[in-house]
């Protein structure tokens, strides 16, 4: 048949995923989420294998009737092996073991953040995409990564810098929590900045060697900027609170460029990309479209379906494995720490 069909699970943190890719179009890509992490200020691993394991039957059986195909025309199954909450990956590994067993056919392992890159790979029905040309730089933001990645191919890659503690996704998250907003606050920060004045307050930015990311001290930095301004004026946030998320918006992303711009002067690439969770943040995507166009670069910024967790970018990649007959084993363990 001239056609593959591949079908992808992701279940690594709290987002249950299933996606239908025909080679690399997109059929469908379904996601359920989970509110329940909401009250708790972050998500609680038990509580998210838990809905993982009630959403993942629903979530699968909606992609497969959206993409408008038979169970029995999928190719393959494939899966986030890894990195992720132990818990939430067993329920996706598990399921894809039995679901492929069921079909008889292959199963395929995932790396979650290859899969965030591939995602610049998907195409939509009907239209052609242009993608990025190899050798490209991507630089991979999401809840728990910050990585520089050297992409040669598409299962060929090597990660040139990376944040030493928390992930710029969690810088987003711990200040928004500090300012009283909810889980995940990203989103809620891009909003609020976007009515604020982002030269109004100033921080200073980590000290770290080459292209090394740290996330930590810019929090502990963001934590004591409020708490001494709340000692003068204790309704500080709510008078100011635009003004605050557009000043920390900024100061994250002048802080990720600032490596960024380096290493790709420094090796001479032209193509450029972004992926995760917060390559959903408005103010970056603008800011890579700007540095790109001073510089040169072709920029590529996934589509939102895709930057934040979703399994079309793990069946894209699913689909790039299956090409080179790279399948796994029934015997296969989830892996919560996984390297590139
Ligand atoms: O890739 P993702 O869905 O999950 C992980 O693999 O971690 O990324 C989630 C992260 C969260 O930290 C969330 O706050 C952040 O992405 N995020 C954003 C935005 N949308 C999602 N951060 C800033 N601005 C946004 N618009
Ligand atoms: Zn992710």
């Amino acid at each position: 048949r001239k056609y593959k069909y591949i079908l992808g699970i992701e279940s690594s943190c709290d987002d249950t995923s299933a996606a239908i890719l025909r080679n690399d179009v997109m059929l469908s890509n379904i996601t359920a989420g989970q509110e329940i992490h909401r009250q708790y200020g972050g998500v609680v691993p038990e509580l998210a294998s838990r809905a993982h394991q009630q959403h993942i039957i629903p979530v699968v059986e909606a992609a497969i009737q959206a993409a408008g195909i038979g169970k029995n025309e999928i190719d393959a199954v494939a899966f986030t092996r890894g990195p992720g909450l132990l818990g939430s990956l067993l329920v996706g590994t598990s399921f894809a073991k039995s679901f492929a067993m069921g079909l008889g056919v292959p199963i395929i392992e995932v790396n979650h953040m290859i899969g965030h890159i591939l995602a610049h790979f998907i195409q939509e029905e009907g239209k052609e995409k242009e993608v990025p040309t190899f050798p490209f730089l991507c630089m991979t933001v999401s809840g728990g990564h910050t990585q520089l990645v050297l992409v040669k191919g598409f299962l060929e890659m090597e990660v040139i810098g990376e944040t030493m503690d928390d992930a710029a996704g969690e810088a987003f998250d711990k200040a928004a929590k500090v300012l009283g907003l909810p889980y995940p606050g990203g989103p809620l920060i891009d909003k609020h900045a976007k009515n604020g004045d982002a030269g109004r307050f100033e921080f200073t930015f980590p000290k770290t060697e080459g292209y090394t990311y740290s996330f930590s001290g810019l929090k502990t930095q963001f934590m004591n900027f409020i708490n001494k301004e709340k000692q003068q004026n204790p309704s500080f946030v709510e008078e100011n609170l635009a003004d605050i998320c557009a000043s920390y918006q900024k100061h994250i992303i002048d802080y990720l460029f600032m490596k960024l711009e380096t290493l790709a002067a420094e090796m001479g690439i032209q193509d450029v990309a972004i992926s995760g969770g917060v390559s959903a943040n408005s103010e970056l995507r603008s800011r890579l479209q700007q540095v790109g166009e001073k510089k040169g670069w072709n920029t590529f910024i996934p589509a939102f379906q895709y930057c934040t967790d979703n399994a079309a970018m793990i069946a894209i990649t699913g689909y790039y494995k299956y090409l080179n007959g790279d399948f796994a084993t029934m015997d296969i363990a989830p892996k919560a720490r996984f390297k590139i």
